[in-house]
């Protein structure tokens, strides 16, 4: 928008320096091709994936999404480092309070983002929200946009509830503010087995629902465990079976622009 405005306004300039005498400039056929290449802006910018909807699976073949939530937390880094080395991509979806405040780790915020991860919304503090009024799921969402707009500039287009908790006012709050609510298909319950003794549990958990057809991995990057063992063990096992390791808007198709918006 601004590029065209500014493109708009030099090729006026240029072609008013270009009337010959006695003619009678002819703009106005540039103001027309800046409001053409608007509409036709205003017109594609929309996602094709559906807001207020609960998404469960990947919608392209040969890739999974790695997704973790309730960070940024002290073991965050960890992740970033080992998703690093093996080239794979994945999602956070963060609170603003939890075990971490998001405000004493905004560098591992902005660094997941340059690192090519994509950044969602957990909500600002984790409550189940069935048990809040609708106002509240809004705020919900609304005080954790502000921490990102702090942080990065902008704010995620997609998010998970907490405890995966959706009720019919959480389904017309995420349309209304225009967010996809993302589920799971893999559920690691990595936070049940946080011990290296029986991470294996979450680890088999994966392999069979990931043999079921499961696309979407939940995981959390607070659980000391699974950043130490449990993270290496899946992508060894994504790596074996060929899969490409993915952010979710990439495992759903939606272009890098629509994942985050600046303000509404
Ligand atoms: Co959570």
């Amino acid at each position: 928008m601004h590029f065209l405005s500014f493109l708009t306004v030099s090729l006026i300039t240029l072609g008013s320096a270009f009337v010959l005498p006695g003619t009678t400039p002819q703009q106005t056929i540039l103001p027309n091709h800046y409001l053409e290449a608007n509409k036709r802006q205003e017109s594609e910018a929309q996602s094709e994936i559906p807001f207020g909807v609960i998404i469960t699976h990947c919608n392209i073949p040969g890739v999974v999404a790695l997704t973790f939530d309730d960070g940024p937390y002290i073991y965050t880094g960890q992740i970033l480092e080992t998703l690093s080395q093996h080239g794979a991509r994945a999602t956070f979806f963060m609170n603003g309070v939890n075990k971490g405040n998001i405000d004493s780790f905004p560098e591992l915020v902005q660094r997941a983002v340059n690192e090519g991860h994509q950044i969602a919304s957990h909500t600002w503090g984790h409550a189940s929200l069935d048990t809040l009024s609708y106002a509240e799921i809004i705020a919900q969402m609304t005080n954790l946009e502000e921490a990102f707009l702090r942080i990065l500039g902008f704010y995620p287009s997609y998010m998970r509830a907490p405890y995966l908790m959706v009720t019919a006012d959480v389904l017309a709050a995420m349309k209304a503010l225009e967010y996809h609510i993302i589920g799971a298909s893999i559920d690691t319950k990595d936070y049940e087995n946080d011990d290296p003794e029986h991470s294996w549990r979450s680890f088999e958990k994966f392999r069979a629902e990931l043999d079921g057809g499961g696309t979407i991995v939940l995981a959390h990057d607070t659980h000391r465990t699974t950043v130490e063992v449990l993270v290496d063990n899946m992508i060894s096992e994504i790596e074996e079976r060929g899969h490409e390791m993915v952010t979710i808007g990439e495992c759903l198709g939606d272009p890098p622009e629509y994942w985050y918006r600046d303000g509404r």
